[in-house]
């Protein structure tokens, strides 16, 4: 086969990273990818956002399957359009990828399909928001509408920090048009997991477990990121867990979805918060997770290709024996520039990265240059990844040797995993 993977970062490297072990995989290339994942295949020249020019070359080339990293395009509906030229694409079409696209689109679903998850209330205008926070009990967490890569969610643990966040979305409209109007949701407590599916709209296959940390600095201080290191298995989600979020939420999820005619193929992810063994759902992504996909795809024994291009291809064999992992735990650190989520300065040469051992992958996101001449180019740089007998040996194989990988005002968090260790 040859395959398309549509993406430049962490989580796509992995994706092609696995892909490229496939026995199924004849030829790789990478819409951008970044100067590291392209050393997997060939990179081709194209955001992940021009979905024309991404046609153009998987017919030009003769693609056989492509499989869609970010959001952005499946939102935009990059699914849908190949589909409708016969193109074999792994994700979810544009109404199915609403679940992310839009969060009142995805509460009332939830409402819809009796999925437990935090109440809600939906403000179209900042006065509107203003009235609701009149009535909303502190804390509070609301968040923008549409896409906002990760960062348009806030959590108000005070009353001024409410009025910020409305003042953000309304008056500042940080997010643009993702801002148009905005959810307040209850505060819920416990812990989160994310919980990854394969499905074709009928069969699901899910994945292991994974931990993300959202925010910036130890013991979950700072603002919230696109996620600063993660690892699986997350022990919260204990079989009886589990199957508890497969019956009361990916099923529903996925039977909703069908009747209301926008079936949902590809993977989906359910960020839950477990608390006394009862799951609610934080959100919906209707892509693999950065940063658990890094961690995962290690952990993942089984070829990925097959079941992606099945599901590509409309059906799970009825026979598929189901994904196997390695024994043990994966970690995977991001080394972010100063400043992230805020603003940063690039360009600064990263350095070590071949003296790290052969079993930690370094997973590329904001970097730029040639390979032996790496540069930063965003705020998350790379996601440094490791798998080990469990996850205390994984986290020791990996904090022992990220201070190989250097650049100046890099910062990671010291904590990823520890809440992992029972
Ligand atoms: P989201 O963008 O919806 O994934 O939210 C980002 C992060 O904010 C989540 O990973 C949680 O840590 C936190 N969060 C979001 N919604 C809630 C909620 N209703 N209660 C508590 N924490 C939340
Ligand atoms: N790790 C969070 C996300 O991918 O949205």
């Amino acid at each position: 086969m040859k395959v398309l993977v549509v993406g430049g970062g962490g989580r796509e490297h992995a994706l092609a990273w696995k892909i490229s072990k496939s026995p199924e995989c004849d030829e790789l290339f990478l819409a951008p990818g970044n100067p590291l994942s392209g050393l997997l295949g060939t990179r081709v020249d194209i955001p992940v956002n021009d979905i024309v020019a991404l046609k153009y070359f998987v017919k030009k080339e003769g693609i056989d399957l492509t499989v869609v990293g970010p959001e952005v395009p499946l939102v935009a509906g990059i699914v849908d359009s190949f589909e409708s030229e016969g193109l074999k694409v792994f994700g979810p079409s544009k109404a199915a990828s609403q679940l992310e696209g839009s969060k009142t689109f995805s509460k009332n679903i939830m409402k819809k399909y009796h999925i437990p998850t935090a109440d809600y209330e939906v403000a179209n205008s900042y006065d509107d928001a203003m009235d609701v926070l009149a009535d909303a009990r502190i804390p509070i967490v609301i968040k923008a509408d549409g896409l906002a890569e990760g960062k348009g969610a806030f959590v108000c643990k005070t009353e001024e920090e409410a009025n910020e966040a409305i003042h953000a979305i309304f008056k500042e409209r940080r997010f643009g048009e993702s801002g148009a109007n905005c959810v307040f949701e209850e505060f819920m407590e416990g812990e989160e997991a994310s919980l990854f599916v394969l499905t074709d709209g009928n069969t699901i296959v899910p994945l292991v477990a994974a931990q993300d940390h959202k925010p910036a600095f130890d013991d979950d201080r700072g603002p919230n990121t696109g996620g600063m290191g993660s690892y699986a298995p997350a022990p919260i989600m204990t079989p009886k867990v589990l199957e508890k979020v497969l019956k009361e939420i990916v099923v529903p999820t996925i039977h909703g979805m069908n009747a209301e005619g926008s079936p949902y193929k590809g993977l989906l992810y359910t960020g839950l918060m477990i608390k006394n063994g009862n799951p609610r759902v934080v959100e919906y992504n209707c892509r693999f997770g950065d940063p658990e996909t890094q961690p995962l795809m290690m952990l993942l024994k089984s070829d990925i290709l097959p079941i992606m291009n099945q599901i590509a291809s409309g059906n799970i064999d009825e026979d598929y024996p189901g994904l196997e992992w390695h024994e043990g735990s994966a970690i995977g650190v991001v080394l972010a520039s100063g400043g992230y989520p805020g603003s940063y300065t690039k360009d600064y040469p990263i350095t070590g990265i071949t003296e790290l051992s052969d079993d930690i992958e370094a997973f590329a996101a904001g970097v730029s240059g040639l390979p032996n001449e790496l540069k930063t180019s965003g705020g998350r740089v790379l996601c440094l990844t490791a798998l080990g007998e469990d996850l205390a040996a994984a986290r020791e194989k990996l904090y022992g040797e990220i201070d190989t990988v250097k650049f100046k005002d890099s910062f990671y968090r010291t904590d990823i995993g520890a809440k992992g260790l029972v």
